[in-house]
Order: C-alpha cells, then sequence, then structure tokens
C-alpha cells in the first residue's frame, strides 16, 4: 500500500496508534544544501496529528505561542493574533508590525466566513506617476528601495480588529502579545530560517544604521548560534499592549515611523497613519468537486483567481491523468494562463475599480476559456510577451493556519512584501518598514517585482490599497471546515494554494505530501514554466515537447496548512524552509 494513495481518515487511524503529536517522519525531498544542521524541520512525509487544536507556521517560536494560547482557553482568533505578533519578532523577514495582510475567520458556531482586509495604504500624498522616472518609465529603486515605496502599515490594527470582533473573551490583547514582546526583550537564537535569511539581507539591512544596530554584530549580520534581541520592538509591543493599537498609529511611534519614513526619502505622514482602517470583507466563493473554496478577495486577486483557476481545471480528470504527469502539470499551467493575464486587466482595489468577480469566478467563463486549451500544445509565444526571469525568491511573505477544538479556523497571510521589507528599522521602535507600494502598478502594462503586468485598475492613488496575490483559503465539505492552507511567494502565491488543494482533492495525498511535493508555476508573462527541482526530467522534457519554457528553479513558497477531518486535525508545515512547525494539542 503507497502512503500517498491513503485518506487522512485512514493515515489518522494508523498514525493515532503510532505517532506522537509532533513527531517528525522520513524526508521526502532532499534537505536543502546548506552547511547548517537540520533541526526540528526536515521534510515530511506525513502530517502531524491532534484533536484539539492545530497551529502550522512558517517558524516554530511563533507556532508554539498559538499552541500555548490555545491551551490558555483562547479560540482561534486569539491564537493567530498572538503568532501574528510573535512573528513579527521571530520571522523578521515577513512576520510584521510595519506591513500588512489578509486574515480569513471562519466561526463554526456562527457558521460564519470573513475576511479582515489590514492591506497597506497608499499615503495621502501618493500619486499615480510617483514612481516613474524622467524618461516616463518605472523606477523600482524608489518603489522598492526608497521610503516611497512605504506603505502605511496595517498589521497592528488588523490584528487587533480581529481579537476585538472574533477573539473568545477570555484574553486580552495584552495577553495575546506578552509572548511576542517577552521573545523581543529575552532574544531569540539565530538559527534555522533566521539564519538562513539574515545573511542574504546584509546588503539591505547594512545601508540603514537603525537596522544594522538590531540585525549586525560588527561588520555582519548575525551569525548562526548568535541571540537576536530587539528592545525596541519589545517596548512597542508592550505599548501596544498597555495603550492599545491607537498607540501605533497615533503619538510618539507613529511620528518615528513617518519621521523614518520621511527621512528615507517618502511622504507619509503621522496623519496617514492616524487615519489607516482595516476592512471587513465578504470572502470570494467557489466550488470545486463538490467542495467549497472560500478565499481572500479584492484587493487580493488570490481568491479570484484561485477559483477561476480551479473552475477551469474542474472540466478535466486529473486524477486520471496522475500526479506529477506532463498531462496534468500541462493542463495546470494553461490554466494558469488566462487567469493571470485577466488579473493584469481587472484586478485592482475595489474601492476604486469596478472588479468583475462573478464573471471571473463564473463556471460558464471557466468552460470558455477551457475551449482555447490546446491538450497537446503551450499556447504559441506569439500569444504573450517576452519577460525578465522570474525571481525565484520565496520568503517574502508568510502564512500560518489555525484550528481550535471548536472548529473555529484562521487563515492568514501577511508581508512586508519583499524579505525585510525595504530593510529600514524605524529607529526607536524597532519596527521593520515595508516595500508595499511595488504591488502598485507603476505605470500600466509594466511589471513589478514579481514580473506580474499590472494595469489602469492597480494605479497609484492616494489611499488606495495595492492589487495583491495573498490567498487565505478555506475549503468545506458538505459545510463542515475541511482545508486551511495558503502561501507566501509573491506572483506564486496563487498557483502554490492552487496546488496544495489539487494535490489533496485531486491526487488523494495526505496534508505533508499535498505540502511537500515540487509545485510549478505560470503567470502569463513572462512565458515561463518554473519548474521547482524534484520533477522528472522525463516529465519536465514531455513538458518541453509541447512547446513550454520551462525553466528549473528554487523552491515556491510555504504553504503552511491544517486539515479537519473526522474530530481529527491533520497539520503540515512546509518542509521548503528550516524552522517552520506544525503543532497540535
Ligand atoms: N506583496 C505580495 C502580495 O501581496 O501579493
Amino acid at each position: 500500500m503507497r502512503l500517498h494513495s491513503l485518506p487522512v481518515r485512514a493515515l489518522g487511524l494508523l498514525l493515532a496508534l503510532s505517532q506522537p503529536a509532533g513527531a517528525q517522519t522520513a524526508p521526502v525531498v532532499p534537505p536543502a544544501p546548506e552547511p547548517a544542521p537540520i533541526q526540528s524541520d526536515e521534510a515530511r512525509l506525513l502530517p502531524v496529528l491532534a484533536t484539539r487544536g492545530m497551529v502550522s507556521s512558517q517558524d516554530a517560536l511563533a507556532t508554539r505561542v498559538g499552541v500555548e494560547i490555545l491551551g490558555k482557553g483562547g479560540n482561534a482568533v486569539d491564537a493567530a493574533v498572538a503568532v501574528g505578533f510573535a512573528l513579527a519578532v521571530t520571522l523578521p523577514r515577513a512576520g510584521n508590525l510595519g506591513g500588512g495582510g489578509f486574515m480569513m475567520v471562519h466561526r463554526a458556531a456562527a457558521r460564519e466566513t470573513v475576511a479582515i482586509d489590514y492591506r497597506e495604504t497608499a499615503p495621502a500624498a501618493a500619486t499615480a506617476d510617483m514612481f516613474l522616472n524622467p524618461q516616463g518609465e518605472p523606477d523600482r529603486a524608489a518603489s522598492t528601495r526608497t521610503g516611497k515605496a512605504v506603505g502605511v502599515p496595517g498589521t497592528v490594527r488588523g490584528l487587533a480588529e480581529a481579537h476585538r470582533r472574533y477573539g473568545s473573551g477570555k484574553l486580552t490583547l495584552a495577553d495575546l502579545i506578552a509572548p511576542a514582546e517577552k521573545l523581543a526583550r529575552a532574544g531569540i537564537p539565530v538559527e534555522s530560517g533566521l539564519a538562513d535569511s539574515l545573511p542574504r539581507a546584509s546588503g539591505l539591512l547594512g545601508q540603514w544604521p537603525s537596522s544594522r544596530a538590531v540585525f549586525f554584530e560588527g561588520d555582519h549580520v548575525l551569525p548562526r548560534g548568535a541571540t537576536l534581541t530587539q528592545r525596541d520592538l519589545a517596548d512597542t509591543l508592550r505599548t501596544i499592549a498597555e495603550q492599545g493599537p491607537d498607540a501605533f498609529y497615533q503619538g510618539p511611534i507613529a511620528d518615528k515611523i513617518a519621521a523614518a519614513v520621511r527621512g528615507a526619502g517618502g511622504i507619509m505622514t503621522a496623519a496617514d497613519l492616524a487615519a489607516y482602517r482595516p476592512e471587513i470583507r465578504t470572502p470570494v466563493r467557489g466550488t470545486y468537486r463538490g467542495y467549497e473554496i472560500v478565499s481572500m478577495p479584492p484587493p487580493s486577486s488570490g481568491g479570484v483567481h484561485l477559483i477561476e483557476i480551479l473552475n477551469i481545471l474542474e472540466g478535466y480528470d486529473l486524477a486520471g491523468m496522475g500526479a506529477g504527469s506532463a498531462r496534468a502539470l500541462h493542463t495546470l499551467a494553461e490554466a494558469m494562463k488566462p487567469a493571470y493575464a485577466d488579473r493584469a486587466t481587472w484586478l485592482g482595489d475595489p474601492s476604486r475599480t469596478k472588479v468583475p468577480v462573478a464573471g471571473l469566478t463564473a463556471k460558464s467563463y471557466a468552460a470558455t476559456l477551457r475551449e482555447k486549451i490546446d491538450p497537446e500544445r503551450a499556447k504559441s509565444a506569439a500569444e504573450v510577451k517576452a519577460g525578465d526571469p522570474l525571481p525565484y525568491e520565496s520568503d517574502q511573505t508568510t502564512h500560518f493556519s489555525v484550528v481550535d477544538a471548536e472548529g473555529n479556523a484562521v487563515s492568514n497571510t501577511y508581508t512586508l512584501n519583499f524579505s525585510y521589507g525595504i530593510g529600514l528599522v524605524a529607529e526607536g521602535t524597532g519596527v521593520l518598514l515595508n516595500n508595499e507600494m511595488d504591488d502598485f502598478s507603476a505605470k500600466s502594462g509594466a511589471r513589478n517585482a514579481y514580473g506580474l503586468v499590472g494595469g489602469e485598475a492597480n494605479a497609484v492613488a492616494p489611499s488606495a490599497r495595492p492589487l495583491s496575490s495573498m490567498t487565505p483559503t478555506f475549503v468545506f465539505r458538505d459545510g463542515k471546515l475541511f482545508l486551511v492552507t495558503g502561501s507566501p511567494g509573491g506572483s506564486r502565491i496563487i498557483t502554490t494554494t492552487l496546488q496544495v488543494i489539487v494535490n489533496v482533492l485531486d491526487f488523494r495525498m495526505n496534508l505533508a505530501q499535498a505540502v511537500a511535493a515540487p509545485r510549478i508555476h505560470h503567470q502569463w508573462q513572462p512565458d515561463v514554466l518554473m519548474a521547482e527541482e524534484g520533477i522528472s526530467p522525463d516529465t519536465l522534457a514531455l513538458l518541453r515537447a509541447k512547446g513550454h519554457n520551462v525553466k528549473v528553479g528554487a523552491t515556491s513558497g510555504s504553504a503552511n496548512s491544517v486539515m479537519a477531518e473526522d474530530g481529527l486535525l491533520a497539520g503540515a508545515s512546509d518542509p521548503r524552509q528550516r524552522g517552520t512547525l506544525a503543532e497540535g494539542r
């Protein structure tokens, strides 16, 4: 019997007898060729199992904070808020106070799912041409590396609003911030993903004295084995805990953030921070092979295009083609392309542009797109414009999933955009600042850092939210929560989330295998089929024979997920990064 053919239920029975929650199992893919010893995070073949709650995140310390909060009687939202604050300390490249994101919340008793949009906004003084150089071309340095790149952060008010509206009521916001403050003040070991990411960010962080003070020891970033202590961040967290989220948006902390942004050439004011508000949105919904898909609506493109692609795929027998087969991968790639073409044209901030969500997610629309797919040939190069190779870095954003004993769940993706944002810690606050303004279209038809083409619908405008690809998602079966998933990965977030769902629903993989399986990505432009290591050379040759411009690259995403079935929770953290952890109770 092959393990990947076992449904999660059978696996659950098998594993309940043989594995304590949190146990690690044999590697399914080779570890990354890094010199550091593999710790608790080798690739996993089987999910972790539990019955009373599960947290899966990109950092073990943060996962444990979430499990601790569940143990204190907190619900999934309480745990998720605590994880969100903890990741700002333990995963500074993506966890944040100075960025923004999206939280999907499912409330089991109310049978209600809501979407909290705490995406950054453009400052009030932003203009459509602010990222164009004198020649009228996009100025990528300005939109990624200077103070102009910084959007008004949404994370603190977003997490606080989640707690206020949907927390259990048993724990205060201060209770949920306390573990993060403790980690920041006591310090955390530089190991795992932190030790991997700091050297790569050395140039970015090293240009700002306030960032050097936190992340450097002498002339170098903190080495593996050192301790990262963040006293200013601890003080900021304590201030928020004592005075509430407004203390981040008004008063000394806000003044310091605005001063740091302006000192770096930006336009954000203290008034922009004071004006920031999260939005409660209605999720976007679709179905796939009888399961209900509930995901993030605009200003994320994630949910809309996840459903659009699934609608196209529903017309194919993917299971019959076989997981990892050239036929299945070709079908996936050809279904991805029209969705990304639509993204470039139609998607933007819904407060500024009419996004045709119903049309894009309609089964009948997908049928018209499906008709154009040739099962034997990739769409010709003439149908797409040539482009730059895509960046393969995958750790800019972070996703975590939480389910509690009552079936309440959180699917949260948040980000600084690039790894460590612009690399600038606002002096005296410990807060790293985002470069989310690059997610706007600097010019219609121009590409952003992820090679994504954007249109007028995503132009820079005062107080607008830049278009995102973040795709925090729930899958329901017969009205009951079945899967919580999502991922970082820039433009690849949508296709990563898609493939976890397809791996579970079509290919019947257990959750750990669904998360670990090699992934592909095609975003229409540039005309490149990105493939992770691990797809067989035979398959790649068949894809090339069909006309795909295949490029094999590094890792894609970090899909920290939870599955619920028959009272059992299965958790899987992504083996692509060190230090990820799914843990239950
Ligand atoms: N910053 C990446 C995204 O929001 O899609």
